[in-house]
């Protein structure tokens, strides 16, 4: 088996046919649509949960955005993709995983963590992700940050909003946050940190993962209500940042021993 990370693409260097083939890994592998409440609009119980190569650009690149996709192969076919998007937040950049599949022929061989390990950039200290599937929050962890993941660096939840509200992307920016983090009397729920995002897919898949997790008491997320999305948000500088960092901003003279 030959494993491809290809190099990051930026939004301007993303053609049609790369979108099309994205749109196809989207389309077979993301997951099926779970049952949902009459009230809300969703898509048919037990049918994929499909994505074109038009909705995928509206949606995970638009205009004037600095985004990229990072894609993986397997013997010279698709078998996972990234797509990211980037924003300055209090001269901070963030970088947001808006959309990450694998095969299912591939998934739990840390092909996912590898694809956001291309993804990540050194100038990067804010990260975040929005996701169903706690195995794509353990990904985002394993790639960025620098400490196990119970015990994350977390901007506060005034913060984490303000991070949100700063996106270009339509679905971060008005995402309804849920969970006690944001919103003290959400404890019926179980959840922790998520945001309600009306997408009822189907959890069977998920929860599985999600029982593990628990398990090994590697989950601080909590639960998942349906129609509901985990929210992960932490700051991780690489060590060449920080020393560049270090040297630029005031600090407090050390004092001599003379
Ligand atoms: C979520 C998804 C991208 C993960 O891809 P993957 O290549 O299997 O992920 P990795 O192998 O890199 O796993 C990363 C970590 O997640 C956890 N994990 C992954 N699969 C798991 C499972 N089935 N059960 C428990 N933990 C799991 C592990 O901690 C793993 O790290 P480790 O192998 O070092 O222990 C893949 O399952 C997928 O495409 N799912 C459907 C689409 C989706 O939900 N995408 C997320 C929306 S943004």
């Amino acid at each position: 088996m030959t494993v491809d990370i290809f190099t990051e693409f930026r939004s301007e260097d993303i053609t049609d046919a790369m979108l099309d083939d994205a749109a196809r890994l989207f389309s077979e592998q993301y997951g099926i649509w779970g049952v949902h409440p009459p009230n809300r609009k969703s898509g048919k119980p037990g049918t994929r949960i499909r994505m074109s190569a038009s909705q995928l650009r509206s949606q995970c690149l638009p205009e004037g955005a600095r985004c990229s996709y990072v894609s993986a192969t397997v013997d010279g076919t698709l078998a996972g993709h990234a797509f990211a998007c980037r924003w300055d937040y209090k001269n901070m950049q963030v970088c947001w995983v808006t959309q990450l599949v694998v095969h299912r022929d591939h998934r739990q061989r840390r092909l996912a963590t590898r694809i956001i390990e291309k993804v990540r950039k050194t100038e990067d200290e804010i990260f975040g992700i929005i996701s169903a599937h706690p195995a794509a929050c353990m990904a985002m962890s394993k790639a960025c940050a620098d400490t196990s993941f119970p015990h994350f660096r977390h901007p506060s939840a005034p913060e984490q909003v303000a991070i949100m509200t700063a996106s270009p992307i339509a679905h971060i920016r008005e995402a309804e946050l849920r969970g006690k983090l944001f919103v003290p009397a959400d404890v019926h729920t179980g959840l922790h940190s998520g945001v309600d995002s009306n997408f009822f897919v189907d959890h069977e898949e998920p929860f599985a993962a999600l029982a593990w997790l628990e398990w090994e008491r590697l989950w601080p997320l909590g639960a998942l209500p349906d129609g509901h999305e985990y929210l992960l948000v932490f700051t991780c500088r690489s060590s060449r940042l920080e020393r560049a960092k270090f040297l630029l901003e005031p600090r407090l003279k050390m004092p001599s021993f003379t």
